[in-house]
């Protein structure tokens, strides 16, 4: 059964998110370039080259879909401002129609009783910030605090919440080490870089949204659980490195001011010098922590260089993207992170959901799964509640079906069916189960 509104705290938020490069249409409005525009333009890194140029186009359809959040009965939208819309060039001019774009869309959101949660830095990278070397560069953390001030100068006074970096693991490790995001590196020395860059940039813009009087401001991590994939102790050791670059190392930079000794046994050599006295800068105090929750992995020992792992997938029912179902590891994560980093503060579950092939027969889009998948999400919410974490909200991830970076736009994860030909809008089953739900 999926739980309802009424089996959880009175406060508790629903809410749905999206991101900028995913949705708007980068072609339109004066955006400047970005990574993801040269990425994709690359053959072979996205499934069919294609880009977020018209995505959604919902920069030109902005209203139809607040009206799908309001009927939603969300109570909250987290989605995430573009930096090169603001600023074509990353530094320097601001682009007014972009300005006044995100102005229409929180003062939309208000009109409509919803909650704006702003996002700064969802991943479309300014193209000419990425020629200076992007995260690698040290200069990102000024560059960051700059594009926060031009943008929430704007909207700061209005935003219910704001974030500065949508999950650090995919900027610095899934961009940078894997190579499989813009990007798309594959060099450990730019990893370390990167990642510690992220977190001063993230310092950086909380403080330049303070000094604006900003209230509410978070931070916003993907968390993935490691099952290490047998009971042997390198399995176990294999699991462990795999969790703390990917689940520690910035909670720990963040909360605890230091990194974790498995990830410096790698990194530490490449890290920038000095890097050490960044702390007091990354540690700048939030008001509330964001997990980001999909799946699982299994881990298993590798002879091969530093991190040692492999990685692999279980026997769990898996999503169209492959991806293990794996609740437990949400509660879990709720817990761990209040134990292990954040004590009181507010934990959001700022993105939770499932890519489904979502057919559609006879005008119609019937993805049970779905609703199955968020009911067992949502008591697994409750779970951690009861455990006594201080979850404070849920957004499910996505309102509409959207571009899926390297995968491209054929696993639909919206509660929302876009035919990407005339972009017309459809609700889905899920969609109307939600609705029921968050009804007040
Ligand atoms: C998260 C991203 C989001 C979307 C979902 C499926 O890692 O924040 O943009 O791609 O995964």
């Amino acid at each position: 059964m999926l739980p309802t509104r009424k089996d959880f705290p009175e406060d508790f938020v629903f809410g749905a998110a999206t991101s900028s490069y995913q949705i708007e249409g980068h072609g339109f409005g004066g955006a400047g370039r970005t990574h993801w525009d040269d990425f994709a333009a690359t053959p072979g890194n996205v499934v069919g080259a294609e880009h977020g140029q018209i995505a959604c186009d919902h920069y030109h359809r902005m209203d139809e879909d607040l009206d799908l959040l309001a009927a939603l009965n969300v109570d909250a939208y987290r989605f995430s401002t573009s930096w090169a819309r603001v600023m074509p060039d990353g530094t320097g001019a601001v682009n007014q129609d972009g300005l006044d774009f995100y102005d229409r869309l929180v003062d939309g959101l208000l009109e409509r009783g919803i909650k704006p949660a702003a996002t700064l830095y969802h991943w479309e990278l300014p193209s000419a910030l990425a020629d200076q070397g992007g995260w690698r560069n040290r200069d990102i953390a000024n560059w960051m605090a700059d594009f926060t001030t031009a943008i929430m100068g704007r909207i700061g006074d209005r935003v219910w919440s704001a974030a500065p970096i949508n999950e650090p693991w995919c900027v610095g490790w899934l961009s940078h080490f894997m190579g499989a995001h813009a990007p798309g590196l594959r060099d450990i020395r730019a990893t370390a870089r990167a990642m510690h860059h992220i977190l001063l940039a993230h310092g950086t813009s909380i403080q330049a949204m303070r000094a604006l009087g900003m209230k509410n401001l978070g931070a916003v991590c993907n968390l993935e659980w490691a099952t290490p994939a047998n009971d042997s102790e390198a399995a176990k050791q294999a699991a462990a490195t795999y969790d703390a670059i990917y689940n520690r190392f910035f909670l720990s930079g963040m909360f605890k001011g230091k990194y974790p000794d498995q990830v410096l046994a790698g990194l530490e050599p490449h890290l920038p010098t000095g890097w050490q006295d960044d702390f007091p800068t990354i540690m700048s105090p939030v008001d509330w922590c964001g997990l980001n929750y999909y799946t699982r992995t299994l881990v298993d020992h590798d002879n091969g260089p530093w991190p040692h792992y492999t990685q692999s997938r279980g026997d769990l029912p898996k999503t169209y993207l492959e991806w293990e179902i794996y609740p437990k590891g949400l509660t879990d994560f709720l817990i761990r992170t209040q134990q292990d980093y954040t004590g009181d503060l507010p934990l959001y579950v700022t993105e939770n959901g499932l890519a489904l092939e979502d057919p559609i027969k006879n005008g119609t889009i019937d993805d049970q799964a779905r609703i199955d998948f968020v009911s067992s999400h949502l008591t697994a919410v409750q779970d951690a509640i009861v455990a006594g974490a201080p979850v404070k909200g849920y957004f499910q991830w996505s309102l509409l079906d959207n571009y899926e970076w390297a995968c491209g736009y054929a696993p639909r994860f919206g509660l929302v069916y876009v035919d990407f030909e005339t972009l017309q809008r459809t609700p889905k089953s899920s969609y109307q189960a939600l609705a029921n739900a968050f009804a007040r």
